[in-house]
């Protein structure tokens, strides 16, 4: 115990801690500090003396110890200002109206707190919440795979699939370009009032937005899933070789499955034929382990037939995605003009190890003109290119050994479980444009869409897989890797990770 008489001697020396008539505090627990802010000097001085002489600890300044600050007329956003000014936000006082002092004074103790004594809660849509603020293009940000806004993004990319599917390019990009903001924001969003401000959301991604955060789900998004139509372009753009197109010339002829496709008249061509026999397995994910036996495989092609040539990993997987659709690959060759006819090589050799189950090879047509490219400059690229089907073995998996039984698959056609059929794309560049190739074939799609509009509206410049042409200087820019082409642009560099726009 502290003796009294000391007791007393700390109580004077404060002067404002309130004390009864034998210099006990009445209500220990409790340290009031009122805010002068509106209040004005003198009301404050009168208001502190009243508490002191009714027993109430009344601080004249600010400290840790107070446990309730009184305001009056002030809003509970100013007193929370001031309050972080203070201590730094560390503060965990009750902020009460004058309403709670007068009310306590009367009942001769600290009457409960109850709702009408606080100072407004802030508004959660208002002040508090932090407003995003990301740069326009998706090449200016740094887009990791994972996000905090998957519910939103993904209902995006419905719609903008739904629009690509229905030929309605523009309506797909804004959708494309809506998510990819999305996606690149720190924290989910809470409230629309956040994007103020924010890039590529026009109303309609703005309405989707509302719909999720008030209903928890988008009731477009929902509905387009659902709808026949949706179903249907999706079960036939799945047939490798089959567009949007295609896809809905045979919807208008009554075609929405491959049931019916298969009992039709249609005649399909080489790829679509393809498409149709390994729809299973090519609508089935392809996982980072395949890919890696892929590379194996390519590897072993390519170096049989031109040893020295280089083989990187592109697409997706490059950008750390564990499933793909395909696999993509990009070769080359260090001393410029040794590519040339690779791939046909590399083509017979996969065929003569009976590991392709389908390909298509396209020249390079590409020539660099001195005028520089033509505009706009085109988004196809014109390396020697192959679109194949590869047959990968399963023995190399564990628990291969079971699946050498005879199995029925969803089709009715028999499989043998022994290999599965793969998408690949293979793609032969020269050294020169190397970097540029690399570029082009990591994606995603909308950061190489993102790339190309902002080389051409915020630089003057004509970007594609195979050069970087300035049309102020007429000139094109060499670059010999991807960090370089990224400083011709005015752009930081983005590693390939966080180019999942
Ligand atoms: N690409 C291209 N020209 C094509 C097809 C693709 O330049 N005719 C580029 C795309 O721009 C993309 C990259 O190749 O940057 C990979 O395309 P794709 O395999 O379709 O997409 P991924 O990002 O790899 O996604 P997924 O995992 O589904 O394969
Ligand atoms: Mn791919
Ligand atoms: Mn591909």
């Amino acid at each position: 115990m502290v003796p009294l008489k000391r007791r007393k001697l700390v109580c004077s020396d404060t002067g404002n801690t309130g004390t009864d008539s034998r210099g006990q505090t009445k209500f220990p627990q409790v340290v009031l500090f009122l805010l002068e802010r509106k209040m004005g000097t003198s009301r404050r001085a009168f208001l502190s003396q009243l508490g002191r002489r009714k027993g109430f600890q009344v601080e004249e300044l600010f400290s840790e110890r107070v446990t309730h600050v009184i305001c009056e007329n002030n809003s509970g956003d100013e007193v929370r200002a001031w309050l972080d000014s203070q201590s730094g936000g560390r503060a965990a006082a009750h902020l009460l109206d004058i309403s709670w002092y007068t009310e306590s004074m009367r009942a001769l103790h600290p009457v409960e707190i109850l709702d009408r004594h606080k100072l407004q809660e802030p508004q959660i849509s208002e002040s508090e919440v932090a407003v995003f603020s990301v740069p326009s293009y998706a090449c200016q940000r740094r887009t990791a795979l994972d996000n905090y806004n998957t519910t939103l993004t993904e209902a995006l990319s419905i719609l903008a699939e739904n629009a690509e599917l229905s030929e309605e390019e523009g309506r797909g990009v804004a959708f494309r370009r809506a998510a990819a903001v999305l996606k690149a924001l720190p924290s989910p969003v809470t409230s629309v009032s956040q994007l103020r401000g924010l890039p590529c959301l026009g109303d309609h991604s703005l309405r989707v937005i509302r719909d999720i955060l008030e209903n928890g789900a988008s009731s477009e998004a929902e509905s387009t899933k659902e709808s026949e139509r949706y179903k249907a372009l999706k079960v036939l753009t799945g047939i490798f070789g089959v567009g949007s197109k295609t896809a809905d010339r045979w919807i208008r002829d009554g075609i929405h499955d491959l049931h019916q496709l298969r009992a039709s008249e249609q005649t399909l061509n080489r790829s679509q034929q393809a498409g149709l026999e390994h729809y299973d397995d090519i609508n089935q994910p392809v996982t980072k382990a395949e890919a890696d036996a892929i590379r194996g495989i390519v590897e072993k092609a390519v170096n049989s037939v031109l040893p020295g040539a280089e083989i990187v990993l592109t697409g997706g997987f490059r950008r750390g995605k564990v499933m793909g659709h395909d696999v993509d690959f990009l070769i080359t060759h260090p001393q410029e003009g040794r590519e040339v006819g690779l791939m046909s090589k590399v083509v017979s050799w996969l065929e003569s190890q009976d590991l392709l189950l389908y390909q298509k090879t396209t020249r390079n047509s590409y020539l660099e003109s001195k005028d520089g490219p033509g505009r706009p400059a085109s988004n196809m690229d014109r390396f020697e290119r192959c679109l194949s089907i590869f047959k990968l073995s399963k023995k190399e998996e564990p628990g291969a050994e079971n699946l050498k039984t005879v199995t029925e698959n969803k089709l009715g056609r028999h499989d043998h479980g022994l290999w599965r059929a793969v998408r690949v794309d293979l793609v032969v560049s020269p050294i020169s444009q190397f970097a540029f190739a690399l570029l082009g074939w990591t994606g995603s799609k909308l950061f190489e869409r993102e790339l190309r509009r902002w080389a051409g509206h915020e630089r003057g410049m004509s970007l594609s897989s195979h050069a970087l042409y300035d049309n102020n200087q007429s000139r094109y820019l060499r670059a010999s890797s991807e960090e370089e082409i990224f400083t011709h642009l005015g752009l930081d560099y983005i590693p390939p990770s966080e180019r999942n726009a």
